[in-house]
């Protein structure tokens, strides 16, 4: 193994660390035996229970750091990781302290989104390889700073859209492509979850178990509330413009990618039109109770609608998930595609659901099914560690899909309205207020820099 070098600065940026400057001299390459060393950086449920999953279905694969800027989570997080794994990690509440870490090789970014972005980029500017939870950015432009970040510093990139690795996404693709469902004609996709209305908590002190301006880093700056964080769950920054895209973003983006994907992956939409309002419980959140998105790709539309107001319908069950030879009722499934050929109708479904293909006649003509690909997209994460070949969620393709997620977001926004999208550019070209949130803010000390 050829040992990383290392620049660490004393240069000022997120966490004390530049975006401006390149801190790797060397590039790293790992072995097929040797050991890769991970540290997650966010120990909500999500990262923690992927990074413990990672080190048990890979070989040589462990876990050095954990980090959180919630003191309750890192040291629950540290705990469980010693249990599960027989050995305790160190735990720090900066992530400054992973990057400046040579033992690490990847990191494991699972925080809110608005910091998926920043931290994915400084990992790829000190030599660190990346698997970064979805949805990818809170806005166009940083995703696609990410995107040249990759490329720049050679790292490896993967996105946590697991349905990039699931075999039946695969052979979705491939029936697609041998054209038996004739010319695609209209796709929709739905995200129909449950829910309830949101009221915000009043603003309260800043709790001792919480680094609280360092979970806004780069969000601007503004009072705690407890109804955006919580000291052991999730909390609901998701309903919140700043910290995350609301539904569209935390349940659409796998629909919505999972479709690019089996379509072979077409290029931006020539437009955008949105509308989402609070309509059905009257909700104070910023992010919409419910959204209907309609994409126009030119020779096809893709359709997304969903939200919170739907207690009817229902995520694929465990023992779906868990069966590969099981379906989904797609009626009530509340994640479904349904993809509309000239010759036939795709279910598809993305919590292993699978797919199946209505003829005439109501006849199924076809189908495929698997379990749920997160063994999948961590096994190659690891491989594509050791043979830096590019990730099956990789960086580009899933910032175009994290691109359909903003600008469905930004076209409600602006009031509702149809957005015409340069691909070219990533630039809207009939307002200049979606421009402005294409781009982003940034708070003072986290700015990402044009130049990365
Ligand atoms: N791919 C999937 O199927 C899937 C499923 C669930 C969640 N997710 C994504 O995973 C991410 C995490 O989800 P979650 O449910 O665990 O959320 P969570 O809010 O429970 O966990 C996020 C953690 O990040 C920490 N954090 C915030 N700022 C930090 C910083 N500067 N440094 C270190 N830690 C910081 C928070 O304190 C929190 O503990 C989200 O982006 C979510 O959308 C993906």
């Amino acid at each position: 193994m050829k040992r990383r070098e290392f620049l660490t600065t004393g240069a000022t940026g997120i966490a004390g660390m530049s975006l401006a400057s390149p801190m790797i001299l060397g590039d790293s390459i790992v072995g097929a035996n040797d050991k890769i060393v991970l540290a997650l950086i966010g120990c909500g449920g999500r990262g923690l229970s992927c990074i413990v999953n990672c080190c048990k279905i890979n070989k040589n694969v462990v876990i050095k750091t954990v980090c959180d800027v919630n003191r309750t989570k890192l040291s629950n997080a540290a705990k469980t990781v010693e249990r599960q794994l027989g050995k305790k990690p160190t735990t720090t509440e900066d992530m400054k302290t992973i990057f400046n870490d040579k033992d690490v090789t990847a990191v494991w970014i699972a925080t809110p989104e608005h910091w998926h972005v920043p931290a994915s980029i400084l990992a790829c500017q000190t030599g660190k390889d990346v698997y970064v939870e979805k949805n990818l950015s809170v806005n166009i432009w940083e995703s696609r700073k990410l995107v040249e970040a990759a490329a720049k510093y050679k790292r490896i990139v993967q996105v946590g859209l697991q349905n990039r690795s699931a075999p039946q996404g695969f052979s979705a693709r491939e029936y697609l492509k041998s054209g038996k469902l004739g010319k695609i004609v209209t796709v929709k996709t739905y995200f129909m979850l449950g829910g309830g209305k949101f009221t915000e908590a009043p603003e309260q002190p800043i709790p001792a178990w919480l680094d609280w301006d360092k979970w806004l880093g780069p969000a601007p700056y503004r009072p705690f509330s407890p109804s955006i964080v919580s000291e052991h769950g999730r909390g609901d920054w998701q309903y919140y413009w700043d910290y995350s895209g609301g539904l569209l973003d935390d349940e659409a983006s796998h629909t919505i990618d999972l479709t690019r994907m089996v379509l072979g992956d077409p290029p931006h939409p020539k437009s955008v039109y949105a509308w989402g309002g609070n309509y059905a419980y009257g909700s104070k959140s910023e992010t919409p109770e419910f959204q209907s998105v309609v994409y126009d790709f030119g020779n096809f539309t893709l359709t997304a609608d969903g939200g919170r107001a739907f207690k009817y319908m229902y995520k694929a069950p465990q023992s779906i998930r868990n069966d590969a030879t099981k379906f989904p009722n797609w009626r009530n499934y509340s994640a479904r595609v349904e993809i509309y050929g000239t010759e036939g109708l795709m279910y598809l479904g993305r919590h292993g659901g699978g797919w199946q293909v209505l003829g005439k006649d109501d006849k199924i003509v076809a189908e495929d099914s698997a379990v749920f690909p997160d063994n999948e997209h961590q096994k190659n994460f690891i491989e594509c560690i050791r043979s830096r070949k590019q990730p099956n969620g990789g960086i580009e393709q899933c910032h175009q899909s994290s691109t359909l997620i903003n600008m469905g977001n930004i076209a409600c926004r602006v009031g509702n309205k149809q957005l015409l999208f340069d691909g070219q550019t990533e630039k809207f070209t009939n307002d200049d207020q979606a421009n402005i949130l294409a781009k982003g803010t940034y708070r003072k000390g986290y700015e990402i820099p044009n130049e990365i």
